[in-house]
């Protein structure tokens, strides 16, 4: 798997737990009183925005809504706060996102390692490390977020949950030998549903290939009626008690095909969160070493943003 590994992806996975551990929120503003929290950002960038607002929506009074694009919701106005989330600095959605939050008066702040974000940010900048790919990134774009939510009135423990991340790579290769040729579907809820959606991201970005992703309970309405099990392969992110664990059995009895689905048990919180992202972070490099593919460049993606930039 290193020796296809051009950008040293594998050793950022593996300093995920650490990452983890480094990464500051303590440094964030408190924003006071605030109408909500909206979190732009795209792709490697974006999932962050995503993570923060399940995890803040049983904890919170306020919304914390997460935007892909360069417009905001009507909604959105000069009592909230805008957070912009981009790795580079330089997307340009979430760049004209920024300028649009400040034209409608939001207070701000923008997490980066640079670019022109850096030179737009008005009222707070968090910076992080330079020279990882976006996606190694997640922890120090996340960890400013955290303290953001902390100050709100959360009670997410980042140090916590780095110490209780374990090594993942047995199960992720199991999961990803299991998988195979087949596409994975990737299934979780609450908070494990922007994980799934990581799963289906990194498997995208780092194997180059397709994954699809859904959330209980909503599956259960719809994708479910559409198994026949030919050339997909499930895998369901779960929690050991959740309210939601009985509906999961009763969809492997009735819809899929319990003995071809691949099941990974997380606590609750951001703990669980974080271990299901870095299981799938390993099986995406798995994925990418057995189709012999470098898991770091993104060329296609860099394509567009060059035609557009
Ligand atoms: O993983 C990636 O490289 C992409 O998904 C990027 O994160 C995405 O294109 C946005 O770029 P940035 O994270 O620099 O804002």
């Amino acid at each position: 798997m290193r020796a296809l590994d051009s950008g040293d992806m594998v050793s950022h996975v593996e300093s995920f737990p650490r990452y983890v551990a480094e990464a500051r929120e303590a440094e964030t503003p408190d924003p006071g009183k605030t109408d909500g929290v909206a979190v732009a950002g795209m792709g490697g960038s974006g999932i962050v925005g995503e993570l923060l607002a399940a995890l803040c929506r049983d904890v919170l009074d306020v919304p914390v809504v997460a935007l892909h694009g360069p417009s905001l919701p009507r909604f959105v106005g000069p009592g909230y706060l805008f957070i912009s989330v981009s790795y580079s600095g330089n997307t340009e959605e979430t760049l004209s996102a920024h300028r649009g939050a400040v034209e409608r008066g939001c207070r701000t702040l923008a997490v980066t390692s640079g670019g022109r974000l850096v030179k737009e940010e008005r009222d707070h900048l968090c910076r992080v490390p330079r020279g990882l790919p976006p996606r190694a990134a997640l922890p120090h774009l996340l960890a400013p977020l955290v303290g953001i939510a902390n100050h709100l009135g959360a009670d997410l423990d980042l140090r916590g949950a780095s110490r209780s991340l374990g090594d993942p790579r047995e199960r992720a290769y199991e999961i990803a030998t299991g998988i195979g040729e087949e596409v994975p579907l990737v299934y979780g809820y609450g908070p494990l549903a922007p994980a799934a959606y990581r799963w289906k991201c990194q498997v995208n970005e780092n194997a180059k290939r397709h994954a699809f992703w859904n959330y209980f309970p909503e599956l259960d309405h719809n994708e479910a009626e559409a198994w026949d099990g030919e050339g997909f392969a499930p895998v369901v992110l779960r929690t050991e008690d959740g309210d939601m664990e009985e509906r999961v059995d009763a969809t492997l009895e009735a819809a899929l095909p319990r003995e071809r689905v691949h099941q990974a048990t997380f606590e609750g919180g951001l703990s669980g969160v974080l271990s299901a992202v870095h299981l799938g972070d390993w099986v995406s490099l798995y994925m990418a070493g057995m189709r012999g593919v470098d898991p770091t460049p993104v060329p296609k993606i860099e394509r567009v943003k060059g035609l557009l930039g």
